[in-house]
């Protein structure tokens, strides 16, 4: 596995690979990979002929402190270890830049990509600019590596549309995969934020998953009042000790408000518990 950190000996590489007709499959992350990322990579393997993983902790997408502060220092940063599992995972190349390399001309005046509506609701809401600086670097990497093919997870829906939206709106050819969330063996989806939760809560945190599939059961059994279910499934967490920023039914395609008559929906949440901030969605057909 190449390990590059300049977006110059990066557009060398995928040029060659480019010229041979290689199909190149990007998998961009924030690192301390766990088995989540790594479903992604096996995917990316199965549809390309070279994969590339990005890593690279965003500073952009982090809102609190002025984008540098908490949650950005404290984000778990694990580079030996993920180095070896990526190796190990038959990656072709790791391109991991420092920010001065993404952000040449610094974070305050820099050209970002801005995904209106639905940047602004869900996380969004609680999270302002967190999405247009996601939809920022992702653009930036696309035009980095020049992927045939990008591989994003379900758990992270909202991004997921983001990333959707702005491909599609701003002609990006590359085709946009998304890849079901892995979880542990209790239901918790796997996350590197996992690793603030102590031993005890992270057996809790396993309600946010039992409360999606609850409320995901109910409508199957045909309970169209998802105002109710939404506020019940809200006490619930809350009764477990968690600090819900949201949970809502919505419609896949857009993430706008649903009704009884939508065929397509999923069921999205957001929480703290300790100092966890936990996110997670099913669909429901
Ligand atoms: P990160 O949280 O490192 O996640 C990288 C990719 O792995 C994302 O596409 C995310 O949805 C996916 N992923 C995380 N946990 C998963 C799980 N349990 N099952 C399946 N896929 C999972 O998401 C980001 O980084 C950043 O926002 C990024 C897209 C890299 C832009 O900075």
């Amino acid at each position: 596995m190449l390990t590059i950190t300049t977006i110059a000996e990066l557009r060398e590489s995928t040029y060659f690979w480019r010229r041979q007709d290689e199909r190149i499959a990007l998998v961009p992350t924030m690192g301390n990979l766990h088995d989540g990322h790594l479903r992604l990579v096996k995917e990316a393997k199965s549809c390309a002929d070279r994969v590339v993983v990005s890593i690279f902790v965003n500073p952009m997408q982090f809102t609190d402190a002025s984008g540098a502060g908490g949650d950005f220092a404290r984000y778990p940063r694990t580079p030996a270890q993920d180095s070896e599992l990526l190796e190990r995972s038959g990656v072709d190349l790791l391109f991991a830049p420092a920010v001065e390399e993404v952000y040449a001309a610094g974070l305050g005046q820099t050209t970002r990509v801005e995904v209106p509506g639905i940047s602004d609701i869900l996380c969004g809401e609680f999270r302002p600019g967190h999405f247009t600086g996601v939809a920022t670097v992702v653009a930036k990497l696309f035009n980095m590596a020049q992927p045939d093919v990008a591989l994003f997870g379900e758990k992270d829906c909202q991004q997921l549309l983001v990333i959707r939206r702005f491909a599609a709106e701003l002609c990006y050819p590359i085709e946009i995969i998304g890849v079901p969330t892995v979880r542990e063996a209790n239901g918790l989806a796997m996350s590197s934020r996992n690793q603030y939760l102590t031993a005890e809560e992270r057996e809790r945190a396993a309600l946010l998953f039992q409360t999606l599939s609850w409320v995901k059961e109910r409508i199957k059994a045909g309970d169209g009042d998802f105002a109710r279910l939404e506020s019940e499934a809200k006490q619930q967490l809350q009764d477990a000790g968690f600090r819900p920023e949201y949970i809502s039914i919505r419609r896949a395609a857009d993430l706008q408000p649903a009704t009884e008559g939508d065929a397509n929906l999923v069921v999205l949440a957001a929480g703290w518990l300790g100092t966890a901030r936990l996110i997670d969605n099913l669909h429901v057909k």
